[in-house]
């Protein structure tokens, strides 16, 4: 088996599989102490990389070309490389059932490419038992090697979050697992050069710990949305019930929100897949889904009755999207609940302008038919301006910038609790939240 000091020695080296979110930043870290290969199968990609550009925002241009990182669609790359990590997505289908067949694909290809002695990682979230019960299986038969004796095989989740430059890969333990404890001790060495790591007891808690974390996140912001829809119903904001209740040393700090992305919003359904295979319904966790996947609909009623207060008709309305992304300082629209927010305003007959610096316009066009305003002062001053993302671009926005953007009798709605409603209100808007 591939041993550390090989690693070290840069004689052997390591290939991450997939340069998205996880896999991009991890490499480029990665590379810093060992000789890594990146490879990908999207080539557009790989020519980006090559020129210095992470799509993700992620890394910068400057770190890129200081990396000694390498970029490939050549999956002849994974046979240069006895350590492989694998982070592609894990998605789930439009039934909200797991879709593991990049994991699979991405399995195959390793397998067939993989040397004897290598060790396969996932990074990718799955529930527990996929690494074992379903990849471990296709990579002994596609390469004809026995796990211990020829290979070996590890789960390591990662908890990174893009755009939170404070919670950097180097700054979160990394939970490791391996199928002994030969590939344990590497993978120690390994993460344990870039920051600090944490043994799980097997693959499957390895997993399972992964996907609980987003999975508690989701059912604490649900029960958060729950209680902002009752309190809207007391006239009450959520907000500064909050802020008395989270005087409480044992108050979690949980807000509502729109749920979207590929973690959070993806993850508990990998859970809830599992749970209803082995015969137990998970109706707490599901519920929670159910209410945040609901979210956008309570908040585009709402916003509307505000509307309607303006006395035009809706169609007439300017109106101004801020924010197309699924959360802030990051360019990814995938599964973003505030693009399903514009398509219920939508439906009402408003046609906002939607403007987003972090997002590609072409992106954005191709995935939701959406157009983007790339210019902010092409958009005329508007009847209602809707802030939908907390970019930091638009969190330093003060009064004075609001009453710029919008009519003396303007709605402005403020979604992720940004701004202050008495100041609003006092310049003659109306103001709506949460
Ligand atoms: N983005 C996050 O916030 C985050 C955080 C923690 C964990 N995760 C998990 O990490 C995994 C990866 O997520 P991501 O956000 O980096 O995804 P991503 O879509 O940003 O990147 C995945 C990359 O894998 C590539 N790919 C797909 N199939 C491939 C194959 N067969 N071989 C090589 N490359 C292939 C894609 O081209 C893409 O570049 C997912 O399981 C996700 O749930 C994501």
């Amino acid at each position: 088996m591939i041993t550390f000091e090989q690693l070290q020695s840069k004689q052997e080296a390591i290939c991450v599989v997939g340069l998205g979110y996880v896999g991009l930043p991890l490499a480029v870290l990665l590379s810093e102490h060992f000789h890594v290969l990146g490879f990908d199968i999207d080539t557009k990609k790989i020519a980006e990389l090559e020129k210095g550009y992470d799509r993700t925002g992620e890394v910068t241009k400057e770190r890129l070309e200081k990396s000694s990182l390498t970029y490939s669609a050549d999956p002849q790359t994974i046979a240069q490389a006895k350590f492989i990590i694998i982070a592609v997505p894990t998605p789930v289908d439009s039934h909200n059932i797991p879709n593991l067949s990049i994991v699979k694909s991405a399995t195959r290809l390793v397998a067939e490419h993989m040397q004897k002695g290598s060790i396969v990682v996932y990074e990718s979230t799955v529930y527990p038992g996929v690494t074992e019960d379903m990849c471990l299986p296709i990579i002994e038969e596609v390469s004809g090697l026995s796990l211990h004796t020829e290979f070996g095989i590890a789960y390591s989740p990662e908890r990174v979050n893009p755009g939170d430059k404070k919670h950097t890969i180097d700054k979160i333990t990394k939970v490791i697992s391996g199928s002994n404890e030969a590939v344990f001790v590497v993978l120690e060495e390994v993460y344990g050069s870039i920051t600090n790591t944490f043994r799980a007891v097997s693959i499957k808690a390895a997993e399972a710990a992964k996907v609980i974390e987003n999975t508690q996140r989701d059912v604490n912001i649900a029960l958060m949305n729950e209680l902002a829809m009752i309190f809207h119903k007391m006239d009450l904001s959520i907000y500064d019930v909050l802020e008395a209740a989270n005087t409480k040393w044992n108050f979690l700090p949980f807000t509502p929100g729109l749920v979207g992305g590929h973690c959070i919003g993806v993850d508990p359904y990998y859970l809830t897949y599992k749970a209803q295979e082995l015969g137990h319904t998970p109706e707490v966790m599901l519920s929670g889904r159910g209410i945040n996947d609901a979210m956008h609909v309570f908040m585009a009623n709402d916003i509307l009755k505000k509307a309607l207060q303006l006395g035009k008709d809706i169609a007439s309305l300017q109106v101004a999207f801020y924010g197309m992304t699924f959360k802030e300082n990051v360019p990814d629209i995938r599964n973003s609940k505030v693009v399903s927010l514009y398509k219920e305003l939508c439906s009402f007959g408003m046609k906002p302008f939607v403007y987003d610096p972090y997002v590609d316009k072409d992106e954005l066009m191709h995935e939701y038919g959406i157009p983007l305003v790339s210019d902010r002062d092409d958009i005329p001053v508007v009847d209602i301006l809707i802030v939908a993302v907390a970019h930091r671009d638009f969190a330093i926005y003060c009064i004075d910038e609001l009453m710029y953007l919008t009519k003396e009798h303007a709605l402005i709605v403020d979604i992720k609790h940004l701004y202050n409603k008495e100041e609003i209100e006092k310049s003659g808007r109306s103001y709506w939240s949460l």
